[in-house]
């Protein structure tokens, strides 16, 4: 049999993938097969006639395959785009989301021009916050803090990567991991776990290959929100800054837990490049 060219697969495995329920088949099927042929997407166009190797369609079938059964391209990739770098992934972390991006706005809208901030990132999974945080502040030191000791491992590979490792400490632990309140940081974010006990009954087949742990947020989607507005701002300086990712429909509870704190000043809530309220946060008042 004559060996298949780069358009013939593609189509292929659009169809395939279209099948199987893929919202983006085409995309999926390009970005694939450039990563199985360690090829840009567009050179698949430019080198669309040209028949591939016996092993190369078996690599391709075999991200085809585990596609199909709706892996998320992210984890069959091994990696992810944040915020203009790429961070490894895998299924011991959340898949970065572009939403967060706008925290990481928020909190270098704080951090800019204060010097040599100190931060905390709470639930760091992939590292994504703190290391970028450290990169675009380079005389930040940060605190990564997670309840898996698999996330943390994979946040470490990631500060390597960037080459902010020596400015981020991380531990292991449930929020702040044992450390106690001293009244002392700039900045706390986090992108805690947020979905209620129904939406993780139904989960979109890909995120069901990300860890629970990152995603389930009880009941009413705020057991790990609740926590950390009570705790967070005994951790912070006064005017610190704590800055946190929600979901659909927490706004106006969040804003309600900063405010029955008694702790907080300046509690906002703010809107993400969709317009969807994405950001809360508040300053530690000034005694
Ligand atoms: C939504 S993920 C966010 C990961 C990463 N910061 C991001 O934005 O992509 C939440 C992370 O918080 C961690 N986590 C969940 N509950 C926690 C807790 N009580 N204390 C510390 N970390 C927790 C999870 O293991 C997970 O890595």
């Amino acid at each position: 049999m004559s060996r298949p060219t780069v358009l013939e697969l593609l189509r292929l495995a659009t169809g395939y993938l279209r099948e199987k329920g893929v919202a983006q088949p085409r995309l999926d099927a390009e970005v694939l097969l450039g990563h199985a042929l360690q090829m840009e997407r567009i050179m698949l166009y430019v080198h669309h006639d040209r028949p591939l190797e016996p092993h190369e369609v078996d690599v391709y079938r075999t991200l085809i395959a585990r596609r199909g059964r709706r892996e998320p391209v992210a984890y069959l990739m091994g990696e992810k785009e944040f915020f203009g770098r790429s961070f490894q992934v895998d299924p011991r972390v959340l898949i970065p989301r572009p939403e967060t991006e706008h925290l990481v706005e928020v909190a270098l809208a704080f951090a800019i021009g204060e010097g040599p901030v100190r931060g905390w990132d709470v639930g760091t999974g992939s590292g994504i916050l703190a290391v970028t945080l450290a990169a675009e502040l380079p005389d930040s030191h940060w605190l990564a803090t997670d309840l898996s000791a698999d996330a943390l491992a994979v946040a470490r590979a990631n500060a390597e990567r960037h080459g902010v490792a020596d400015r981020i400490r991380f531990l292991e632990g449930d929020l702040w991991a044992g450390t106690k309140p001293d009244g002392s940081w700039d900045l706390i974010v986090s992108n805690p776990p947020y979905l209620t006990d129904h939406e993780m009954a139904h989960l979109a087949p890909e995120i069901r290959y990300e860890p629970r742990q990152a995603l389930a947020g009880g009941p009413d989607g705020l057991q790990v929100i609740r926590r950390l507005v009570q705790q967070a701002w005994a951790f912070l300086r006064p005017g610190g800054l704590l800055a946190f990712e929600i979901g659909a429909g927490q706004a106006e509870a969040c804003r309600q837990l900063l405010a029955e704190a008694g702790q907080y000043e300046g509690i906002r809530v703010l809107p993400d490049h969709a317009g969807h309220p994405r950001v809360v946060c508040g300053l530690r008042t000034s005694p």
